[in-house]
């Protein structure tokens, strides 16, 4: 069942969300080779929890930590841990926050240093993907015109692998709610947009094949073929004419571009 928000909800919803924002800007200030993954999701943690909120994904289903970060050929879910970041590296930062009764999800691919310029390509078009779903994302339209419009920019155009597995989803006082968002499918197809519903949209692309396995950690999604993979991921409410986008990327890349240690020349 699609649960349509009130108003009011739905302002409580972008306040998660652009806490989330908030939190990806610090660590787009943040990032730098040497830091290890473990070092990004203690700031993180802490920055929620001091802004009086809680992370959405801590615990979710015995999911261990704050955030979710991907490194490389890892395409989401990501455990962060002793890796030890360095030039050459991109990786997704993916955070949920649950705040007066309501959650936000975001994500966004950062490159650390130089990367190879392939590897560039694969996160411009990965981001544009997403404004590529967003703009289909409008009351009477249907899941699949989202899925099909990321499907076409990434896989048809640029040959990248759209990842089956895993999708978007709807959101609210759950992090997970009805409908489930494919990054793959028909136009037409599947549950119809109504306004004031809330939804995650996040293309999960990879340079490579689509192919995935599950490492051994039982959530780390990876490239069959360990070629890199991009995640972007915004919250936003349908509405008639154009969708509402409840977090931000502004201050992300703001950050990024001051951040000498990081590549955000795309
Ligand atoms: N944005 C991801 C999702 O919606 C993050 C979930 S991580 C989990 O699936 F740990 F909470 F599962
Ligand atoms: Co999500």
């Amino acid at each position: 069942m699609i649960i349509i928000k009130t108003n009011a909800e739905i302002e409580l919803i972008r306040e998660s969300s652009l806490l989330v924002s908030a939190t990806l800007s610090e660590v787009a200030a943040f990032l730098k080779p040497g830091l290890t993954t473990l070092q990004i999701d203690k700031m993180a943690d802490d920055f929620i929890r001091d802004n009086g909120a809680t992370p959405s994904f801590k615990n979710y289903k015995g999911y261990p930590f704050a955030t979710c970060i991907s490194v490389n050929d890892a395409v989401v879910h990501g455990f962060p841990g002793k890796h030890v970041l360095r030039a050459g590296d991109i990786i997704s930062v993916d955070v949920g926050v649950y705040k007066n009764g309501f959650h936000g999800d975001s994500a966004y691919t950062f490159a650390i240093g130089e990367v190879a310029p392939e590897v560039i390509q694969l996160m411009a078009v990965t981001r544009e993907s997403l404004y590529k779903g967003i703009e289909k994302a409008v009351a009477g339209n249907r899941v699949g015109d989202i899925a099909h419009a990321i499907q076409e920019y990434t896989e048809k155009k640029h040959g990248y692998g759209v990842v089956r597995e895993l999708v978007g989803h709807g959101l609210g006082r759950h992090l997970h709610e009805d409908p489930q968002v494919p990054n793959f499918g028909k136009k037409g197809s599947g549950p119809k947009l109504k306004e004031n519903s809330v939804i995650a949209i996040e293309p999960m692309i990879n340079l490579g094949t689509k192919d995935v396995y599950y490492d051994t950690d039982g959530w780390t999604v990876r490239t069959k073929d360990g070629k890199p993979a991009a995640h972007y991921e915004h919250t936003i409410c349908i509405k008639k004419h154009k969708a509402d986008v409840l977090s931000s990327f502004e201050g992300i890349i703001a950050n990024e571009k001051k951040n000498k240690e990081l590549f955000s020349d795309y």
